[in-house]
């Protein structure tokens, strides 16, 4: 099976030889990439539903990993145990369901080297959680699969809860970062807001006044990016 560039990128931020968690994992091919490919010594699938820890369990010994991929059926980390894995990846579900899932388990978490998050929306709202939270964001990505852009970042527990409006609404990373990659996204986000903008015009609600308002910060925030 092929994984997708999203997966691909989420893949090549894992350390070589970790032992890695792949929480919400589904189908189970992101673990199965990561040992096939000598990335990850051993994975620890977590997924919550029965059906799709059924089929990745299949999936699994069809691959014959089953001896370095242990699928596990249960919440978040909750089937883990402190020092069982170093990385945790959470890919393809909502910002604030990573953060819950996160915020149940200081244990494991804080125990991590690395935590991989791929958030499918709310990314800002996530990364205000995880700066609250003294959470430190080491790497950041951003990927086009299929015109649809993805953030990938790389957190791990810090000491400092400071940041800034930017360091939500971007990233802290991705600010900095000057590749073509990140300007496209920033160029497709200004352009999104824009459209979303026009759609507002004429409307009066309250609901309507702060949306604008929020846009307009956020428009404000990423063409400053975009000039310095
Ligand atoms: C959209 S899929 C993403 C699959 C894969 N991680 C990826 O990025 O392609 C989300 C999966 O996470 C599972 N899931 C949702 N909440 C979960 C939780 N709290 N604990 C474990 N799995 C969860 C869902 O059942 C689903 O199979």
């Amino acid at each position: 099976m092929k994984l997708s560039e999203r997966l691909l990128e989420i893949a090549g931020l894992v350390p070589r030889g970790s032992c890695v968690s792949d929480v919400g994992t589904d189908h189970a091919l992101l673990p199965i990439y990561l040992v096939k490919n000598g990335i990850a010594q051993r994975v620890i699938a977590v997924e919550a539903r029965y059906g799709p820890w059924m089929r990745a369990r299949e999936n699994v010994k069809k691959a014959g990993l089953s001896d370095f991929i242990d699928v596990r059926l249960g919440d978040g980390f909750e089937p883990l145990k402190p020092g069982e894995v170093d990385v945790a990846i959470i890919a393809g579900l909502g910002g604030e369901t990573i953060w819950s899932i996160m915020e149940k388990s200081p244990d494991i978490v804080n125990s991590l080297y690395a935590i991989i998050l791929q958030p499918m929306k709310n990314a800002h709202r996530l990364r205000k959680a995880l700066f609250e939270n003294c959470f430190e964001i080491t790497e950041e990505r951003v990927v086009c699969s299929k015109g649809r852009y993805f953030e990938i970042m790389v957190v791990k527990k810090g000491t400092s809860c400071f940041f800034s409006e930017e360091d939500v609404i971007l990233g802290p990373v991705l600010k900095q970062k000057r590749t073509p990659e990140v300007l496209e996204y920033i160029e497709a986000r200004l352009n999104r807001l824009f459209i979303k903008l026009r759609e507002l015009e004429g409307q009066n609600s309250e609901h309507a006044k702060k949306a604008r308002e929020s846009m307009l910060r956020e428009m404000e925030l990423l063409k400053g990016v975009l000039e310095e």
